[in-house]
């Protein structure tokens, strides 16, 4: 390669890059299909999602958060939205974050323990603690938008 097309490379790739950090990180994350892979697919997603659906209702922290909630949406929608964020080229039909959670007042703690849930039920599905781990950077960035106390 003579030094003209090297800086064009070169050119190229930097651009790339502005482009990336330019992206919203949920873009960025789409991307990458080996997270929706390494988590088993849809139907270790769709059987995790249950069991931690099924965690929250019986945390005695935050099992009040639901009550009334539609379980049958939260569910199909949490599916939906971890396909998405994981690179499973779903997308997310349910309602923007901050307006779903705005009005049921949630803490840091309550978020806390949400994650906890999640965390057992990724156990109990076989995923493993980096894959675990991969997911979990994803959800955290949605801390500011549901937790309003
Ligand atoms: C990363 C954090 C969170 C994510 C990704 C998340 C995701 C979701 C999704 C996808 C929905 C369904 C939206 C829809 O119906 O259109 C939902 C609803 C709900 N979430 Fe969260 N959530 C998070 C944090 C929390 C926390 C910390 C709590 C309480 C401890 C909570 C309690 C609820 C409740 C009660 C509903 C049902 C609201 C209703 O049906 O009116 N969420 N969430």
């Amino acid at each position: 390669m003579n030094m003209r097309k090297i800086s064009q490379v070169l050119a190229g790739l930097s651009m790339l890059c502005a482009l990336g950090a330019a992206m919203p990180v949920r873009a960025q994350v789409q991307a990458d299909a080996s997270l929706f892979h390494d988590l088993g697919g849809l139907p270790v997603i769709r059987q995790t999602v249950q069991d931690f659906v099924a965690a929250m209702l019986a945390d005695p922290r935050i099992r009040h958060t639901f009550d009334g909630a539609n379980l049958k949406r939260l569910e199909d929608k949490l599916v939906e939205q971890f396909c998405m964020l994981s690179g499973g080229g779903c997308a997310y039909t349910g309602d923007p974050m901050k307006e779903v959670h705005q009005g049921l007042k949630l803490t840091n703690a309550d978020f806390n323990a949400l994650v906890e849930d999640l965390q057992l039920a990724m156990d109990k599905n076989g995923i493993s603690a980096r894959t675990q781990n991969r997911l979990l950077a994803l959800l955290a960035p949605m801390q500011r938008d549901t937790v309003t106390r």
